[in-house]
């Protein structure tokens, strides 16, 4: 088989790196790529949301399957141009990816669903949204409704916290068009988990759970970030748990879009509160999540390409998956300043070193090659150096070890990864 893979950080890495190892693989691109995937795949220039390019480059080069990592090119509608074009893909329709496009959209199908989500409302005008914040009181979750890169998100633990929110969000409209609508939500407490379920449209398969850094410092604590660790499994996350988010959130979110002629295919992300009455959803994103990708793909024992066919096909109900009795950790390395500014270009040496730790693998996000071979940062998450250990704690132990063979005087990285489940 031929496979393109669309996108260019660590989860595409960690997607190229498992599609590599099948037996059913001929030919592997990546567009755009990184450097580390350049070692395992033949990464082509095309950038990640240019559609055209992309379908024309697939159908030029004979592609059986196209591999989305990334949200933004299947809200823009990769996996609809696909299959205009006759080609197989693995993600969403934009429609069902309106399930990570619309904060509101993905409130309305959980509630029809029946899943166990925060009580909310949607306004479109600041003077009602600041009447129902007093009405309910702090903390209150206020979000813009549309994309936000992740920004979108105010956790307020106080009444003016929240009403300087609307302020910013539709008045300032600092998200831009994002902020035209507001939801206001209820504020769950407890440990968050990443879930995965694989979809074909009518049966899910659950992918494994993960636990994500999102702060960018030790603790927790400063501002958010795409996620700087991640490790799986997390131990709070038990099959009884995991039954009980494929019962009453996975499956009936299926049903509900397939029952609204936007069937789901591709990765199903459900952020999750394991609150006091169990696990409530958060959100929903419509593909791997990223560092959680890396960590899930080195427990995965099965072969990914035949599982991510099944999903094309529709064939999941006669498909398993199997996974190592293994912990696996990941630990970011980030250019200094991120998530703020940073400078791009700082050389990064001593990798080869890292990656012969025992255990080691190092996926690359943000790296290119300079033209005398040098390894360059080029993005605000950098490498993911990941590990596996027989308990979590070797896996901790074994990619700090790795970290530390690293020669890189422009990046930095948190030092705790994995504390939730390791104190
Ligand atoms: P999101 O952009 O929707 O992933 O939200 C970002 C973060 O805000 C989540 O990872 C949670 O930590 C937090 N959050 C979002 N909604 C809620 C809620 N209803 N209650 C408590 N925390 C929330
Ligand atoms: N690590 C969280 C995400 O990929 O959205």
């Amino acid at each position: 088989m031929r496979v393109l893979v669309v996108g260019g950080g660590g989860r595409e890495h960690a997607l190229c790196w498992a599609l590599a190892a099948s037996p059913l693989l001929t030919k592997l691109f990546c567009a755009p790529g990184n450097a580390g995937i350049s070692e395992v795949a033949e990464c082509v220039a095309i950038g990640a949301e240019d559609i055209p390019s992309l379908i024309a480059f697939a159908k030029d080069k004979a592609i059986d399957l196209v591999v989305v990592g990334p949200e933004a090119p299947l809200t823009l509608g990769l996996a609809d141009a696909c299959a205009a074009a006759g080609l197989k893909c693995f993600g969403p329709s934009a429609a069902a990816a309106r399930l990570e496009g619309s904060k509101t959209f993905t409130k309305e199908v959980a509630d029809a669903a029946g899943a166990p989500t925060a009580a909310w409302a949607r306004f479109t005008d600041a003077a009602a949204a600041r009447a129902y914040i007093r009405e309910k009181g702090a903390p209150i979750v206020v979000k813009a409704d549309g994309l936000a890169a992740g920004k979108g998100v105010v956790v307020a633990t106080t009444l003016s916290e929240a009403e300087a929110a609307i302020a910013d969000i539709m008045e300032d409209r600092i998200h831009g068009a994002a902020g035209a609508s507001v939801v206001i939500e209820e504020c769950m407490v407890g440990e968050e988990i990443s879930f995965f379920a694989l979809c074909d449209g009518e049966t899910a398969l659950p992918l494994g759970a993960a636990q994500d850094h999102k702060r960018v410092g030790d603790g927790d604590m400063g501002p958010n970030t795409g996620g700087m660790g991640a490790y799986s499994p997390p131990p709070i996350f038990t099959d009884a748990l995991q039954q009980d988010v494929m019962d009453r959130i996975i499956r009936p979110v299926l049903a509900e879009m397939a029952r609204r002629g936007a069937p789901f295919k591709g990765v199903l992300f459900a952020g999750l509160m394991i609150t006091a009455e169990g696990p409530k959803l958060i959100e929903f994103n419509v593909r791997f999540g990223d560092p959680e990708c890396q960590v899930l793909m080195l427990r995965l024992k099965s072969d990914l390409l035949p599982a991510l066919l099944a999903a094309c096909d529709g064939e999941l109900a006669r498909f398993d998956l199997r996974w190592e009795a293994l912990h696996a950790l990941l630990v970011v390395m980030a250019a200094r300043g991120y998530p703020g500014s940073y400078a791009k270009g700082s050389e990064i040496r001593g990798l080869e070193a890292a990656g012969q730790v025992p255990d080691v693998q190092v996926f690359h996000a943000g790296t290119a090659r300079r033209e005398d071979g040098a390894l360059i940062a080029t993005g605000g998450r950098v490498l993911g150096i990941a590990a596996t250990g027989k308990t979590l704690k070797e896996a901790r132990d074994a990619a700090y070890a790795a970290v530390d063979l690293l020669d890189w005087s422009g990046g930095f990285c948190r030092r705790d990864i994995g504390w939730r489940a390791l104190t």
